[in-house]
């Protein structure tokens, strides 16, 4: 699938509910970090491309959603090589968790892919999925890469194109090969 548009998501909650200062986002999540806190309740989220990863608290992330567990140094490797890792997390001063993650591989000037996108089960449907791909889609458009791709699995393809994705290339001219 590819995007026609990045732009936001028709979501009411405001991406910047400023429950944190700037010096703590950036202290804590690194350069680029986005707070994106619900403007009722006491939980603050951010993204972050800067943030470290516990690479176990990942893979529980990505298990969380029904993934199947990975090799933990083959997981380091693939961020290692990544173009983009974005972690959504939910703010807490000694311990931030993470709530959600995709990254995106590329050759960094024209072509991206984005891979792994998933919210914790406890925190899907509050618009924070919308929200990552429009972080992630802005992160590669500042960068000047325009032509992003990402591989839906069936039952999330609506996700996508509600926000302006298309599916490609309409069942014609592409062919997956899974090696086994
Ligand atoms: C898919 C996923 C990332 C969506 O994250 P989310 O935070 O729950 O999504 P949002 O709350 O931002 O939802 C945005 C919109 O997409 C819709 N949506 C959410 N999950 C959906 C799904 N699985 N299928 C179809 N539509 C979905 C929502 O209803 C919402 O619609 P609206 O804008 O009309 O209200 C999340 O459900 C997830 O991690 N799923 C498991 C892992 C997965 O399948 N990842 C995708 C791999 S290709």
């Amino acid at each position: 699938m590819s995007p026609k548009s990045i732009n936001g998501s028709k979501n009411s909650w405001n991406i910047n509910s400023n429950k944190l200062t700037k010096e703590t986002i950036e202290n804590m999540y690194g350069e680029g970090a986005l707070e994106c806190s619900f403007d009722e309740g006491n939980e603050a989220f951010v993204f972050s491309q800067s943030r470290d990863f516990d690479l176990i608290e990942l893979e529980q992330l990505l298990q969380s959603v029904g993934w199947s567990q990975r090799p933990l140094r083959r997981v380091k490797r693939a961020l290692d090589n990544s173009l983009l890792k974005v972690g959504l997390w939910r703010h807490d001063l000694k311990f931030p968790r993470l709530v959600g993650f995709a990254r995106c591989t590329g050759d960094g000037i024209i072509e991206a892919t984005v891979w792994d996108v998933a919210i914790h089960p406890v925190y899907q449907n509050s618009g924070f999925g919308k929200k990552l791909m429009v972080y992630i889609l802005t992160s590669l458009k500042n960068e000047g890469i325009k032509r992003v791709t990402l591989f839906a699995d069936p039952g999330v393809i609506s996700f996508y194109k509600s926000q302006g994705w298309t599916l490609e290339p309409r069942g014609k001219s592409c062919a997956f090969w899974y090696s086994n």
